[in-house]
This record gives C-alpha cells, structure tokens and sequence, in this order.
C-alpha cells in the first residue's frame, strides 16, 4: 500500500505564522506536525510516500523531510501547484499511487493512536474506501458523515448547514484506485475546490461500498492557533523526562521537563512540566506547563506558559506570557521597570515586540 501525505494549503487561518512557511512545518512539542504522519505510516508499514507540496514555500518542506531515511521511508515529492481542493491533490498522485490502495492523511492532522487499526484489513476487502471519524461538537465546520445500523455509510457532506450526525471525517482515508474515476466525475463545491468528501460520495452513488472506523483517542487538525495549541497540550500530557542539557543549582524543576543538548538553565529559573526546551537554549525564567520551547531560543526573566515558541527566539522581559504562539526568530523585550501583565501572542517569523 502506497501513502499520500498532503502538504499544500495556504494556511490562512495561522497567519501571521504561515506568511514564512506551510502550516505543516508548525511544530507541536518541538516537532513539525508533518513528521507525525509521516511516522503513522512508517508505523502502520506504509513506507512509500508521496508527498504532495503546495505553492507556499515547498522548498522548506523539501529541507525539513529530505528523502525520508532518516524517518525510514522513502519520499517521492508530488508539486500539485495552486491548491484547488483534497481531490484534485489525489488526482495530481495518480501516476505516483498506479493502481495500488493508498492511504491518503492530511499533513495538518494528528491522533493519538496512530492508524495501524484503521489500516487493517482494507487492502483485501471488498470496499473502496475506509473514512475515519469522530464525533465533534462543531460537526458544520468538517465533512460529516452518516451511517446505517452497521457503521456501513450512507451519506457524506463536506462543512453542511444541517448536519445530519456528528460525526466529522478525519483528515485520513484509505482508497482503491476507483477513486480516481470519482475524482473524474465530480465538480468543484461552494468553495471552489473539488472535495474529496464529494468523491467519496460518488463511489457511494456507484453503489459501491464505504466503510468507516470511529478514531480511539484524540484526534485535531490544526488548522487555527487555538487548536495548535490543544495539539501541544495533548502530546506533552504523554511526554518523558530527559536531560540532555545542563541544568544549574538552584534551578527548581517538577514534573516531566525534557532538556536538549547544550540547553543551560540557570539556577533561578522555574520549570513546572510538561515542558520540552530543544536544544541550545538558554532559560533564565520561568516556564510553566504545556510550554514548548524550540532550539536555540533564550528566555531570561518573566513567565512564560502554555504556549509554542517556535525557535531562535530571544524573550526579554519581565511579563508574564500565556495561550501563545511565536514564530521564528521573534524577539520580545520590554523595559526594565514595566510591571507584570499578561499577554497573548500569535506573532510570525522574525518579528520584535517591545513592551
Ligand atoms: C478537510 C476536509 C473535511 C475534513 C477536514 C479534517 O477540511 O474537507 O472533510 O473533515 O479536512 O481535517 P478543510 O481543512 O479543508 O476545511
């Protein structure tokens, strides 16, 4: 079985972070979302992947994923050009998937308990595709599905005004190539993006047959900051303790906190996990729960909590930091005497706030 990961989108709504890179490369616990795919397939034994590339900065995904050894796959790059929708992303790969079953996950998603499950059994089965869903309280903002007494589907709806069930497609799918005659047979939505929910519900019209599995665990697209952000509390609540670094006297550390290489903290910070520091950091300060910290960034006084640095950052201040997403190379400093407030950021690459 041959897997697609989706990697194009202009990830408008995590601007000002996609301005200076695909929403993919996002990292969720010092990880860019995008390698949790990759490793889901890995894992389930998916280990030829095509990887389909969008017009915002393919080249960085390119530099980040390389050829895929060091994940233990090999990655075929797809240019699939101006995004115009999921199924026209399939349809770009056909020559790469031939007439194989593939599992298609959008480079956006993460779960919790991997897909081997999910995986199983479909290549031998007498159906032409397999949804994975889960009930969600928001069901119009996602594809939502319907089905009969016996999970088989019945229906599928992309973002409906009246949802018939709650139950919102995940962002991964398995196939048989008839899903490319859909593709072939469907017009673009409301949104001007041929859908592949649309085409999953053409093999359905065919009367062909659909199966579908309900996700265990957790499941987010990170499509918007708040749920960028809920992605990092979800791994960092299984996250291991590990000192790589060098952590000085006095520091006072609780909870699972994991240090990279060449990271110092002094000894008056205050680390409350779960917390991950990448490497080559320097912490002067305060880090509280559900914080990721990316390499090379150097945090001296103030408070910081619940939030994503990216990396290569410098924050400088005596503010107390919450529910926050910041972007490459940003720098936050602020004069020496200001009183302590708190502050939400969602600022991009490169950028200098002074408070
Ligand atoms: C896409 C699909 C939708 C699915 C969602 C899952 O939505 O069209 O059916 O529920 O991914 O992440 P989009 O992110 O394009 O709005």
């Amino acid at each position: 079985m041959k897997g697609l990961i989706l990697s194009g989108g202009h990830g408008t709504r995590l601007r000002p972070l996609t301005h200076t890179g695909p929403k993919q490369l996002i990292p969720i616990a010092n990880k860019p979302v995008l390698f949790y795919a990759i490793e889901d397939l890995k894992e389930a034994g998916v280990t030829d992947i095509g990887l389909i590339l969008g017009t915002n900065m393919p080249e960085k995904v390119k530099e980040a994923v390389g050829d895929g050894s060091r994940f233990g796959v090999n990655i075929t790059y797809i240019m699939q050009g101006e995004p115009k929708g999921l199924a026209h992303a399939v349809a770009v790969a056909h020559d790469f998937v031939g007439d194989e079953s593939f599992i298609m996950y959008l480079g956006d998603n993460i779960l919790k308990s991997g897909i081997n499950e999910f995986v199983e059994g479909f290549q031998d089965s007498n159906y032409e595709a397999r949804i994975l869903l889960q009930p969600v309280e928001n069901p119009r903002q996602f594809g939502v599905a319907e089905l009969d007494d016996d999970g088989h589907v019945i229906n599928l709806v992309e973002k409906p005004k009246v949802p018939k069930s709650d139950l919102a497609l995940v962002g991964i799918y398995l196939f048989k190539p008839t899903i490319f005659k859909a593709i072939d047979e469907i017009e673009p939505s409301w949104r001007g993006e041929l859908e592949i929910t649309d085409a999953i519900q053409e093999l359905l019209n065919k009367n062909l047959k659909v199966d579908s599995h309900i996700v265990r665990g957790w499941w987010k697209d990170t499509g918007k900051p708040e749920d960028v952000l809920d992605a990092n509390h979800l791994i960092l609540d299984v996250l291991e303790s590990e000192n790589n670094g060098e952590v000085e006297d006095g520091a006072n550390i609780k909870g699972r906190v994991s240090i990279g290489k060449g990271t110092v903290i002094k000894g008056n910070s205050v680390i409350r996990g779960p917390v991950t520091i990448g490497d080559n950091c320097y912490i002067d300060a305060y880090i509280g729960p559900y914080t990721s910290i990316g390499d090379n960034s150097r945090i001296i006084g103030g408070e910081i909590e619940s939030s994503i640095v990216v990396g290569d950052a410098i924050i400088e201040c005596n503010e107390r930091i919450v529910d926050s997403l910041i972007g490459n190379h940003s720098n936050i400093v602020s004069k020496e005497n200001s009183l302590p407030r708190g502050h939400r950021f969602i600022i991009g690459e490169n950028s200098l706030v002074n408070l």
